[in-house]
């Protein structure tokens, strides 16, 4: 089966707050970007990537590709303002004849080959979707707006789900087809009835949303 892989790496990274899109934020001595970029490269279930660089970042993005030796890497397109925008320009440049489609954030630089084989198991299976995903470990509380607690809510059956995400290419164009907008990919293809399944994730897919992330990672590299 035929792997694409799509790279969104097209959010501005507001919450970092550097003067550059988070994509380009340093990481170790490279931009943030060519960590994931080189992992998926090298991972023999992935055939090939689409990277989704910020409007205006297509070239640096390019060069990074380069500079680290990314052969995969078939096309390189600006992103939108969400990131279901993103993806369905990353998407649209994804091969006809591709089976499966994994979409990554590149904001989680730590993406391994275990993670990526077992998002794909499930799709052998018949699932229309798999994601990566961690027991909720802390007590959770539905409060008001006030911040007064309404209830507690059992964490039986919750997960923090990550990326990669793996999905039937067909399931993933069709979630895509609409106008619809969710914060993961696995969201527009329960939203058009798809069966996803939870697999197993793995911590070291911190996602980096802060300057403390960064700081994080950067010392599991
Ligand atoms: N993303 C994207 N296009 C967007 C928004 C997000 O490709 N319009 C990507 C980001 O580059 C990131 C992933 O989606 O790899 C997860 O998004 P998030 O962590 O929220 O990143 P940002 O949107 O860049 O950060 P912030 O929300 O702090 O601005
Ligand atoms: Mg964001």
């Amino acid at each position: 089966m035929s792997v694409w892989a799509i790279l969104v790496a097209a959010g501005r990274g507001e919450r970092l707050g550097l003067d550059q899109p988070k994509a380009f934020a340093k990481l170790g001595d490279e931009p943030l970007l060519a960590e994931p970029l080189r992992r998926l490269d090298a991972c023999p279930w992935v055939d090939a990537i689409v990277v989704v660089a910020p409007a205006g970042w297509e070239e640096p993005a390019i060069l990074c590709a380069e500079e680290i030796g990314a052969g995969k890497v078939s096309a390189c397109v600006a992103g939108g303002e969400t990131r279901t925008d993103s993806v369905r320009r990353g998407l649209a440049e994804v091969a006809e004849d591709a089976l499966v489609v994994l979409v990554h954030d590149a904001a989680r630089p730590l993406v391994g080959d275990e993670v990526v084989e077992r998002v794909l198991e499930p799709l052998r299976e018949g699932w229309d979707g798999a994601v990566p995903g961690v027991p909720v470990a802390d007590t959770l509380k539905r409060t008001d707006e006030r911040g007064g607690v309404r209830e507690s809510v059992s964490r039986e059956g919750l997960w923090a789900v990550q990326t990669p995400q793996a999905f039937a290419a067909d399931a993933l164009r069709r979630a895509c087809s609409g106008d619809g907008t969710a914060t993961d990919c696995s969201g527009l293809v329960e939203a058009t009835g798809g069966r996803v399944r939870v697999v197993e994730g793995d911590p070291r897919l911190l996602k980096v949303t802060t300057e403390s992330d960064l700081a994080t990672v950067s010392a599991w590299l």
